[in-house]
């Protein structure tokens, strides 16, 4: 064991602030060395989202949908898993159609203008897909006829008039149970279009079993553990159900096989992208082979969708599959609502709010203010909701004021004492703290902050990686850096800037998937190459163990990572 010398005014600490020598050098000279369970796995990712229907441009409902998604598809890709990240627009059906007709315009036009200001939006969102599918591409038509074919020749289509309850907000038909008292749909509070006609059905009863037997062999199959009772009970009394309508009362579709008459049911369409979206033409393609229809039988999809169509996707479509005979996906998890205070987002009631209208706002630089507030207001399969105070709050306290006055501080002292360089830190004549030691390590922090992700858990992700952030801001609170430089105490000194200037660096890797523009900015202000942080593919290993703060490096302070949000904006918009 090496000298330790122990400066006076960290005698008041009840830790242990020293480290053997050995224990010392290795923290400071291969940052990181520690690194268990990082390893990238060749395990393949399918994640997807709802398609969302063109009715209207994109609420932040539908933002946290393709937010929450495209954090889980950067996280994969920073485990070192080959993933594909599907979204899109789901551009059929009589609502769409109904809407096209009032504007005086051609469906397509009408659709082709719409899906853009989706992929602006994610754009904007800092979404990054690696498909945007339009349920009006060419491949997808011809992938919903090879499956209309498949489910057909297996016996499961047939041909029945029937009579029914038709709710357009819902693209279904309704049951009793749908209904309120005076007949409305409980979700749309309209009441349905009777509807008698000669349509084909999907034999959907026949699967009943098969599908209660794949819940209960599959534990994690529907998430969260508390959906699947859901899906249970709605299994109780299974029905087959009408998979066309007559062309008569919806042309804006795709066309039956063999059956000009029919337009296939937009729940089959929109279902189907999932297997269009991943390269399935109806034989074995590799992108198909590797992330669906894999040898080993191993399903990889993730689907993540809102609570409100659990049932298509945990009963219409595992059906589907098992008619077709594919494999079915995964897991699928049903995320909550997000309200905007406490109500329900919606066009009639007039509190429709988009991510740029949020971002020009508060003239945010970019979206990750957003980001990080949808992701951390709620627990990931519980509803949120928005309010201006909350989301002022949130972002001054944790992004404004804790991290950004964390970085601020951290360069501007590191130019202040050093010039701006990365000092070298002499292990022999070191002395550091238990702290010191704890804001260098990444273990076993980041095995949690792994965990937490896996589990969707983005608010434990937030809580982890502040923890450490709170730590540093504590330590500069109580080693006073500006004592150090005065009593010329610059050894410690020097340790303790790569301390916190390195628990700003992996910080900004864990937060990467949630926030990444904020996350680049910090590594960016570090002196770090941005561009590693930056590719979505560069893993959690790499970015932990390749890019240290070594000496010599010089740092690029900018100014504040975010300017906090104007209290007066904010009030603006809580009274809008
Ligand atoms: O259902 N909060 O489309 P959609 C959270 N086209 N999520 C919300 C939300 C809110 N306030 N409002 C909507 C459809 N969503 C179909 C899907 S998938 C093969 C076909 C979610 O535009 C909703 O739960 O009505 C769904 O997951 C997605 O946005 C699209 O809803
Ligand atoms: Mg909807």
């Amino acid at each position: 064991m090496g000298e330790l010398i122990a400066p006076k005014f960290l005698a008041w600490y009840n830790i242990n602030y020293y480290l053997p020598l050995f224990v010392l050098k290795a923290l400071l000279t291969v940052p990181n060395a520690n690194l268990s369970n990082l390893d990238p796995t060749a395990e393949p990712r399918y994640i997807t989202t709802a398609i969302d229907y063109v009715n209207a441009p994109p609420h932040l409902g539908h933002a946290y949908e393709k937010i929450a998604t495209d954090a889980m598809a950067r996280f994969y890709k920073r485990m070192g898993h080959p993933t594909f990240f599907l979204t899109g627009t789901d551009e059929h059906g009589i609502k769409v159609e109904k809407n096209a007709i009032s504007k005086g315009l051609d469906p397509k036009a009408f659709v082709d203008e719409l899906s853009q200001s989706f992929k602006q939006a994610w754009q904007h969102c800092g979404v990054e897909y690696d498909r945007f599918i339009r349920t009006t591409d060419e491949d997808h038509y011809a992938l919903v006829a090879v499956l209309w074919q498949r489910m057909l020749a297996k016996g499961d289509i047939y041909k029945a008039s029937y009579t029914g309850r038709y709710c357009q907000g819902c693209e279904a038909f309704l049951t009793d149970r749908d209904l309120t008292e005076e007949g409305l749909c409980i979700t749309h509070q309209t009441a349905p279009e009777a509807v008698e006609e000669e349509n084909y059905f999907f034999r959907l009863s026949k699967y009943k079993e098969a599908i209660i037997a794949h819940i209960n062999a599959n534990p994690t199959f529907i998430q969260p553990d508390f959906r699947k009772q859901e899906v249970l009970n709605m299994l109780e009394n299974l029905e087959d159900i009408s998979v066309s309508r007559s062309k008569q009362s919806v042309s804006w579709g795709i066309p039956v096989p063999n059956d000009e008459s029919q337009v296939i049911y937009v729940w089959i369409d929109a279902l189907s992208n999932y297997l269009t979206g991943i390269g399935y033409d109806g034989k074995a393609t590799p992108q198909f082979t590797q992330f669906w229809q894999t040898p080993t039988g191993e399903p990889n999809a993730i689907h993540i969708i809102g609570k409100d169509i659990l049932r298509f996707h945990a009963i219409y479509w595992p059906a589907m599959l098992m008619s077709a005979e594919l494999l079915l996906p995964k897991q699928i998890f049903a995320h909550g609502f997000i309200t905007l205070n406490e109500a329900k987002i919606s066009k009639s009631l007039g509190n429709v709010i988009s991510p740029f209208d949020l971002t020009a706002h508060y003239q945010l630089a970019n979206a990750d203010p957003i980001r990080y507030y949808l992701l951390t207001c709620t627990q990931f399969g519980n509803d949120g909701n928005f309010t201006a105070e909350a989301f002022k709050l949130s972002v001054n306290a944790d992004l404004a004021n804790n991290l950004g006055n964390l970085l601020n501080r951290s360069v501007s002292m590191l130019k202040k004492y050093f010039g701006g360089v990365i000092p070298a830190v002499d292990p022999t004549i070191v002395v550091s703290s238990a702290i010191l030691a704890e804001l260098q390590s990444t273990d076993p922090l980041h095995q949690k902050v792994v965990a937490a992700y896996e589990a969707f858990n983005f608010q434990q992700v937030a809580e982890l990686a502040f923890a450490r952030v709170d730590l540093a801001n504590r330590t500069i609170n109580d080693m006073e850096p500006w004592t150090l430089y005065k009593t010329e105490q610059l050894d410690l000194l020097a340790v303790l800037m790569v301390s916190l200037l390195e628990a700003l660096r992996v910080v900004a890797v864990w937060l990467s998937p949630m926030v990444p523009s904020l996350a680049v900015g910090i590594w960016s202000q570090l002196g770090l190459p941005a561009e590693a942080l930056e590719n979505p593919k560069t893993t959690f290993s790499a970015l932990l163990t390749d890019f240290p703060l070594t000496e010599g490096l010089v740092t690029n302070p900018q100014g504040p990572l975010l300017p906090r949000l104007e209290s007066e904006l904010a009030g603006a918009e809580a009274k809008k």
